[in-house]
């Protein structure tokens, strides 16, 4: 088929063609926006986890869009290890205010704008390019501090959206690489916002791993009670059949029932293979109608394509002795977790406290993550079956 017109989108932060199986988180932020545009009130702030390549970064670009169609004050932003987190949102915050100050009375943005050079001038978060002529608000987010600091601004900005009768929706990326202080900062922010009664209309999404609900609580005690945690996982078969069979048939083409089954029991409803499936299976089918061989082709030129992007660049820059860990877990399968105990005894080794330095390592790495004390599990679906395969 022509590969002009494939409809797949494999890759990080690409919008599918069908975003399937999330219905019900629409449903839910639906509930939000409408509190927010109706009753000018916000909500508990959402922590999203979920593992590498199902959605999470694609989801928050939906978010984004609905809060811009409504003409709400967005800033979204990813972190980076090593980058300040005050000077990236300082920066994304910076567009959102310039494009608020082209659409609203610039009286009522004022204050917001003298709070925001505040925060970026006692942060020294050096020059954010706002193109507007404002003085720094004396005795807001200026004390040099990341948490008061971004407390000052974004109750400024829930009060100034409340006056302008929209909402502020605040999106982090990856927020599990965020330094503990950071976290901090941005939980006492959120805090403040929802301690204002009613709670003002300021709502931040925070997405990472699935070790960032633990990362969050150690940052800060009472992290667990101040957001809603909601969880992207892997689809289940009715939604991989909807995301491989929608965008074929919008564009006459269709799957063999064979062929649809061979593509969905190599994605596992994994949203990322699904995509390289769909691409690969569309760009090798010659016609209209995908056949069982079309299929199988198709899975294993997918399957080289998430090797090699995926899996190959991680276990290549694993040492020996982590490799072994991996191999270990990876003989475990694909479940929620492994005890690390249970790890050891596998490797033969004597306690869990001796796998403790690869495990922490790999942690870091992103490899991994602990689901719970002592338990770990892998960060990326189907990286077990690769490691399986290697030598
Ligand atoms: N609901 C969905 N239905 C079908 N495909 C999806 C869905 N969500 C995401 N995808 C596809 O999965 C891939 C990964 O999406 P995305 O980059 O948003 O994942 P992620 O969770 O942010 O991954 P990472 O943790 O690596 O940043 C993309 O190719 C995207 O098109
Ligand atoms: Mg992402």
């Amino acid at each position: 088929m022509d590969p002009v017109h494939n409809p797949f989108k494999p890759g990080a932060g690409l919008r599918p063609p069908i975003l399937a199986g999330r219905d019900s988180l629409f449903g839910d932020f639906d509930i939000v926006r409408r509190r927010i545009t109706e009753l000018g009130e916000g909500d508990r702030s959402w922590v999203l986890t979920g593992l590498r390549g199902v959605g999470k970064t694609v989801f928050i670009g939906e978010l984004e869009r609905i809060a811009l169609n409504e003409g709400w004050i967005v800033a979204k932003m990813e972190v980076r290890k090593g980058h300040p987190l005050a000077a990236e949102l300082a920066s994304t915050l910076a567009s959102g205010l310039r494009q608020a100050s082209g659409r609203f009375d610039r009286a009522k943005l004022a204050r917001l704008l003298g709070v925001f050079k505040s925060f970026t001038m006692s942060l020294n978060l050096g020059v954010v390019k706002l193109d507007l002529d404002i003085a720094p608000a004396a005795g807001y987010a200026d004390s040099g501090r990341l948490a008061p600091d971004l407390t000052d601004l974004f109750v400024e900005l829930g009060q100034t959206a409340r006056e302008l009768g929209v909402g502020a929706l605040i999106l982090i990326d990856e927020l599990q690489d965020a330094t503990a202080e950071e976290m901090a900062a941005v939980s006492t922010a959120v805090h403040q916002i929802s301690q204002s009664s009613p709670v003002l209309p300021l709502f931040l999404v925070g997405a990472g791993l699935p070790s960032l609900p633990s990362q969050l609580a150690i940052a800060n005690s009472y992290a667990e009670r101040l957001y809603q945690f909601r969880r992207l996982s892997t689809l289940g078969e009715s939604d991989s059949r909807a995301a491989l069979v929608q965008p074929v048939i919008e564009r006459n083409a269709e799957w063999d029932v064979a062929a649809l089954q061979v593509a969905l029991d190599a994605a596992n409803g994994y949203p990322y293979f699904l995509q390289e499936v769909g691409k690969a299976v569309w760009n090798f089918a010659p016609g209209p109608r995908f056949r069982l061989e079309d299929a199988r082709v198709g899975v294993d030129i997918a399957r080289d394509e998430v090797n090699s992007g995926l899996y190959q660049s991680r276990w290549d820059r694993a040492t020996p002795a982590q490799r072994d860990l991996l191999r270990a877990l990876a003989s475990k399968g694909d479940g929620d977790g492994v005890v690390v105990r249970d790890l050891a005894r596998a490797m033969g080794r004597s306690s869990a406290s001796a796998l403790s330095v690869p495990r922490d390592e790999l942690i870091k790495k992103g490899l991994v993550y602990a689901p719970e004390r002592g338990v770990l599990a892998f960060t990326v679906p189907g990286f077990h079956q690769f490691i399986q395969a290697q030598d």
